[in-house]
């Protein structure tokens, strides 16, 4: 699985850094070639040599060397997937803030390739708020960050924040590039978040989807080689550079985004919270506070899933979600049967860590022809690898 694959090696200022030996070892006797870009601190740490001894390849440091520049560009195109390992908190706090001040920051910036990075630092370190906030925003912007390991530390305590180790990366590696093309030349379709129902200018009906759920599903179809078009409604999420991404606010606008060009897609999910009613007239001006009972007249939206089932051809599978708070079972397979849906995805809000805004979620799945699978509380990014998985057995059997 590695056999040929290019990989850029990013090493920071960290013991750590000794492991990376190891990696760069193991990375060449899969038979990947390895480039390996050290960062001034690494150097105190393990030397040049050791490195390009092992992988064959000069190692690289600086943006100019002597009289020529390192082409940062054409290096993160080269490259098939990009590792940081170890990745110190310096380094991360640098390429979640977009700091260029080395050649790994350059080829990070300019690189178009998967970043994997694998942290290693101290407990504290790791759990500080900076650190969890720039992880987070290096996760949205779709870079894969592998565990850190309990264990030993270089401080002499003991806790989280050891790399992972230089078998972990390649195991890993290896399943990334064996999931990554299953679902090349595949188009999919992802509706996302909630809906703004306009009721005057300033005001609006809504409901707390975060959008969450459907981003982690388009950025995993996105990851394992689908096109993927992400019709998101109002929602502050960031998402993968390269997922397209339609922007709308109400229900009629989602249903509009949706239609177009339905028939060219294979896989369809649709996460969207989406408002099943809107106000049957939007008031031009700001509505006056008057009388002490104020009502509004609401008008049922279009269903897009349901639009969705009636049009759907024979190799599209069409994915629902249902969130239930009573019946769950009963009310998901009349769901699934009346949208003419292929599979739904059930979420109670009886489970615990399932739910709108959270970061966990959980799921059972059934298909229409009468399967079903329950999984337990996971993070919203594993719920997503579960839910493509099973569209991909589904479409597969
Ligand atoms: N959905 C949609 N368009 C709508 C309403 C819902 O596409 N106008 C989709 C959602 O994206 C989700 C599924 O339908 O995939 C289930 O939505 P839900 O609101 O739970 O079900 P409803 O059919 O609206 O039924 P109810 O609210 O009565 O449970």
């Amino acid at each position: 699985m590695l056999k040929g694959k290019k990989i850029l090696l990013g090493i920071t200022g960290s013991i750590a850094a000794y492991k990376s030996v190891f990696l760069v070892r193991l990375l060449v006797k899969a038979g990947a070639e390895v480039k390996v870009i050290m960062t001034e601190g690494a150097k105190d740490f393990v030397t040049p040599l050791t490195f390009a001894t092992l992988s064959k390849n000069k190692v690289l440091s600086d943006l100019f060397d002597g009289d020529t520049w390192a082409n940062h560009v054409m290096l993160g195109r080269w490259a098939d997937a990009m590792i940081v390992a170890p990745a110190s908190c310096n380094t991360i706090a640098k390429m979640a803030n977009g700091t260029c001040d080395n050649l790994l920051l350059a080829i990070y910036l300019s690189s178009q390739a998967p970043v994997l990075i694998a942290p290693a630092m101290d407990e504290d370190m790791w759990h500080h708020p900076s650190t969890q906030k720039n992880v987070g925003t290096l996760q949205q912007n779709g870079n894969i960050f592998l565990p850190v390991n309990k264990g030993e530390l270089a401080s002499g305590l003991t806790g989280k924040g050891r790399m992972a180790e230089p078998e972990e990366i390649v195991k890993y590696l290896k399943g990334f590039f064996e999931k990554k093309n299953d679902l090349n030349g595949k188009i999919a379709l992802v509706t996302a978040g909630p809906t703004y129902e306009a009721i005057d200018p300033v005001r609006f009906i809504s409901n707390h989807s975060s959008g969450k759920m459907g981003v982690a599903i388009a950025e995993e179809l996105y990851k394992r080689g689908a096109e993927v078009q992400l019709v998101l409604g109002p929602s502050t999420l960031l998402t993968n550079k390269g997922i397209k991404i339609k922007k709308v606010v109400s229900a009629d606008e989602m249903y509009k985004a949706c239609m177009k060009d339905l028939q060219s897609y294979d896989i369809i999910i649709m996460a969207a919270a989406v408002a099943d009613y809107a106000p049957k007239t939007i008031s031009p001006q700001k509505i006056k506070k008057k009388s002490e009972e104020f009502s509004l007249e609401l008008k049922k939206t279009k269903d897009i899933l349901f639009e969705t089932g009636k049009r759907k051809s024979s190799g599209q599978t069409l994915v629902g979600f249902a969130l239930e708070t009573n019946n769950e079972k009963e009310n998901a397979i009349k769901k699934l049967r009346h949208k003419k849906a292929d599979l739904i995805v059930l979420n109670s809000t009886n489970d615990e860590g399932a739910g709108f805004g959270l970061d966990t979620n959980r799921i059972t799945i059934f298909d229409k022809k009468g399967k079903e699978y329950k999984f337990p509380t996971k993070t919203k990014e594993e719920v997503a690898e579960d839910i493509v998985n099973t569209v991909i057995q589904y479409r597969n059997e």
